[in-house]
């Protein structure tokens, strides 16, 4: 059953903010419970979405969620593609296996955006080439995840060239047209976790001498290019928002240098580049940021003037209400809670405890073969 209201009297009143409606843009969200993006390793060899994905996500519909964001998904069929199984954007078999997703989605009553990415550096494994590239030839720090089928180092890119550039920033457009296209409710960009966008901002991945390296300003141009870039793909018919995090999937504790003066530049230039909404990664979402009495989606909420998401260890619907209430997001996303207990929402709706998360749903690998694996031995199913 898809929760349609603030559900019965004992969630809605225990979490107001959580289960209020929200206006996102076009979209009418029932409540402001979002499923954060997750990479889930089980397109087919071709990149191409199955209907265990649509499954899958249709669950999160079912079970109430405001909005869903799908697991990054690359954008062309040269370098962005990091992970084994990732499924694609690009090819018509991949968005006609996406048109199946949306549309599982839609028919639970549910509201879908596709996050867009490119791996850069981080590329564990890609299908079609293996050529890597980065702002500069520089060797990531970290080690590829295991949970992905990653082993060992990363490897050292090489630079890309300014015509490259220029033709990722269109594959970016294409790819947000291409979402349109599968009928996605928007696009996302990947703009956080240490992916390209991310190399470019960080002065110790981005060593450049041209428009796109030395001041802060030169290092964002690349995020800026492709927001306006997904802007123009999407053309109105859904909304073009933007991940950000300070620390990348290889560098944990990494902090923006400039503090509360980055935050500022960042957030309200990508807002001026026609973000829709920002949504803002952390891991702990309740954290307060450079000693400035608000957390990192705080600052995005003040400096942006858009909407924003928050996401970060708000499984437990105590933190999400407060970061609500004190207007610090106007949206919280959850990751690993929705892995474990799709109908988070619904639970919280009835005044149930939603089913907690066990690192043992996602083991050996982030695969949906694991997590169905985990609920058969645990004998825990979920209304289909
Ligand atoms: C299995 C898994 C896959 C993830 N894949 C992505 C991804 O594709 N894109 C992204 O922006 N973040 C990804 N993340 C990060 C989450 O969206 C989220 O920021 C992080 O898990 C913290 O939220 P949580 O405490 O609710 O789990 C992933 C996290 C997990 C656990």
């Amino acid at each position: 059953m898809s929760m349609n209201n603030s559900g019965n009297d004992s969630g809605a009143a225990r979490w107001p903010h959580i289960l209020s409606p929200f206006h996102l843009g076009s979209l009418d969200l029932p409540n402001r419970s979002v499923v954060a993006p997750m990479t889930r390793i089980s397109a087919d060899a071709d990149g191409v979405p199955t209907a265990q994905m649509a499954d899958h996500y249709a669950a999160f519909a079912r079970g109430g969620f405001g909005l869903i964001i799908t697991e990054g998904t690359h954008t062309d069929t040269l370098q962005s593609q990091g992970y084994r199984d990732q499924p694609g954007i690009v090819t018509p078999a991949q968005v006609d296996g996406w048109r199946q997703v949306t549309g599982a989605v839609h028919a639970a009553g549910g509201r879908i955006v596709l996050q867009v990415m490119h791996a850069g550096a981080l590329v564990q494994e890609n299908r079609y080439t293996d050529d890597i590239v980065a702002p500069s030839a520089i060797q990531p720090a970290g080690a590829m995840g295991a949970r992905y089928y990653g082993d060992g180092p990363f490897h050292t890119p090489r630079a890309m060239t300014g015509d490259e550039i220029t033709a990722v920033v269109a594959s970016f457009e294409t790819a947000a047209a291409n979402g349109m296209t599968a009928g996605f409710d928007g696009v996302e960009i990947h703009g956080a976790n240490g992916y390209l966008p991310v190399q470019f901002l960080t002065p110790e991945s981005n060593t450049r001498t041209d428009a796109y390296g030395g001041s802060l300003e030169n290092r964002l141009r690349f995020h800026l290019e492709i927001m306006a870039a997904v802007v123009r793909g999407v053309a109105g018919r859904g909304l073009a928002g933007m991940r950000m995090s300070q620390s990348r999937s290889n560098d944990f504790n990494y902090k923006w240098a400039g503090g509360v003066d980055d935050a500022k530049a960042i957030f309200s230039a990508l807002a001026d580049a026609g973000a829709d909404y920002i949504h803002v990664s952390t891991h702990q979402g309740l954290g307060e940021e450079f000693g400035s009495g608000r957390t990192l989606a705080g600052l995005a909420r003040a400096y942006a003037g858009v909407p924003v998401i928050a996401c970060g260890k708000l499984e437990d619907p105590a933190n999400g209400e407060q970061l609500l209430a004190a207007g610090e997001a106007d949206l919280v996303a959850i990751a690993r809670g929705a892995i474990g207990d799709p109908s988070w929402p619904d639970k919280l709706a009835k005044g149930e405890a939603p089913l907690a998360f066990d690192p043992e749903m996602i083991s050996p690998f982030a695969t949906l073969d694991a997590t169905a694996a985990w609920r058969a031995a645990n004998g825990v199913t979920f209304e289909a």
